[in-house]
């Protein structure tokens, strides 16, 4: 069976949009913790309410996982609306790794949206 060149573009261009819509709904989804992401401003990775936010992210991802990582430090942050995304060093047993962070806060509570090691 011939393959025709109309269809084979066809399926290319779909290959194409799937592949690009897969990163927009990625990056909406605050799974990668870039300043760059759309509408995300950076914020001061000191600022007591960031590292307050980023101890909460690892304290309830100690929780869930049963894990005992150790906060270290925020080397980036950015927000969106009450959307927290963060970069933050914390040490597992001996080793120190970089763990990509989405918190959501809703007045005094906060909820660990996504966590993942870079
Ligand atoms: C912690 O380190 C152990 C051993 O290297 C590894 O198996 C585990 O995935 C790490 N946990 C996290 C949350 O990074």
């Amino acid at each position: 069976m011939a393959v025709n060149s109309g269809s084979l573009l066809l399926v290319l261009t779909l290959l194409v949009a799937l592949s690009t819509l897969f990163d927009v709904s990625t990056a909406l989804g605050g799974r990668k913790a870039k300043e760059s992401d759309v509408g995300f401003k950076p914020l001061d990775p000191k600022d007591p309410k960031v590292v307050e936010v980023a101890k909460f992210a690892i304290n309830e991802y100690n929780k869930e996982a049963k894990t005992n990582l150790k906060f270290q430090l925020v080397l980036k942050a950015a927000s969106k609306e009450t959307t927290y995304t963060l970069i933050i060093e914390a040490s597992n047993g001996s080793i120190l790794d970089k763990y990509d962070a989405v918190v959501s806060l809703n007045g005094n509570s906060k909820t660990l949206v996504a966590f993942k090691k870079q």
